[in-house]
């Protein structure tokens, strides 16, 4: 597979046309931000890191039933993905208090969240990224119900799957964030799923292994990354 046009840069992943029809190429960059883009840094290495868990994550997902946009890694830092019509939402699942919803909501950071609590975002930086809800959604037209009500199921079941692999590796799912699109008539899973895109704390001392490493200085993110990364995979 061949690396065509440029189609879209965000902010840490690059898309590409490629020469077979129906599929994309995304290089996972080095570029990192937070805060709505107003902290930003290139570490390097670190696209690596997020691309290769993000792979492993969909080749388990796949192997576990869910449909997912991931077709092979091309480089280390860059994957094949089929081409789908992303519906602009973020899906965040979340199993312990931590981060937003703590500070919008009276949570104790690190309180267990049982059943997991679902909230969908509107991807729109221009907006910060407002919550939705399933009336919101609907009525401005993202998503059918059927759609919607598919997403959160697969959410949930993805959930379950990514939760069950990192307690084995003594690692606990926070949260993290999916994006969904529609590919052949069919819900699919698409973007990432990496130490960008999930918080995950270590189950026996609490600290933190992903993101939260940048947005508030908690040591060296690479190696963090890395170190996780390892973690994960094997
Ligand atoms: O910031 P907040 O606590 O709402 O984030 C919840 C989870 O979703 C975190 O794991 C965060 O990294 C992820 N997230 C993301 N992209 C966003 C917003 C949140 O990957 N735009």
């Amino acid at each position: 597979m061949q690396q065509r046009d440029f189609l879209y840069q965000g902010k840490a992943k690059t898309i590409y046309r490629s020469d077979v029809p129906g599929t994309l190429i995304v290089r996972f960059r080095d570029d990192i931000t937070a805060f709505d883009g107003e902290k930003k840094d290139v570490l390097t290495m670190k696209g690596r890191y997020n691309a290769e868990v993000s792979a492993f994550f969909f080749r388990m997902l796949e192997e576990n039933g869910i449909r997912t946009h991931f077709l092979g890694m091309i480089d280390p830092d860059t994957m094949a993905v089929k081409e789908l019509a992303m519906i602009p939402i973020e899906v965040i699942v979340r199993n312990v208090a931590a981060g937003s919803i703590v500070r919008r909501y009276p949570f104790t950071e690190g309180a267990p969240l049982d059943p997991p609590v679902i909230v969908i975002d509107y991807k729109d930086d221009t907006r910060h990224d407002p919550m939705l809800n399933d009336d919101l959604i609907l009525a401005l037209g993202l998503a059918t119900r059927e759609e919607l009500d598919r997403i959160k199921a697969m959410a949930l079941t993805i959930n379950e799957i990514l939760r069950a692999h990192l307690a084995e590796r003594g690692i606990t799912l926070v949260d993290f964030k999916l994006e969904f699109g529609r590919g052949d008539a069919e819900i699919c899973l698409g973007d990432e799923i990496s130490m960008d895109s999930m918080r995950l704390w270590d189950a026996e001392t609490g600290q933190s292994m992903d993101k939260d490493v940048y947005r508030f200085d908690k040591g060296d993110v690479v190696a963090e990354y890395s170190r996780v990364a390892q973690r994960i995979i094997t």
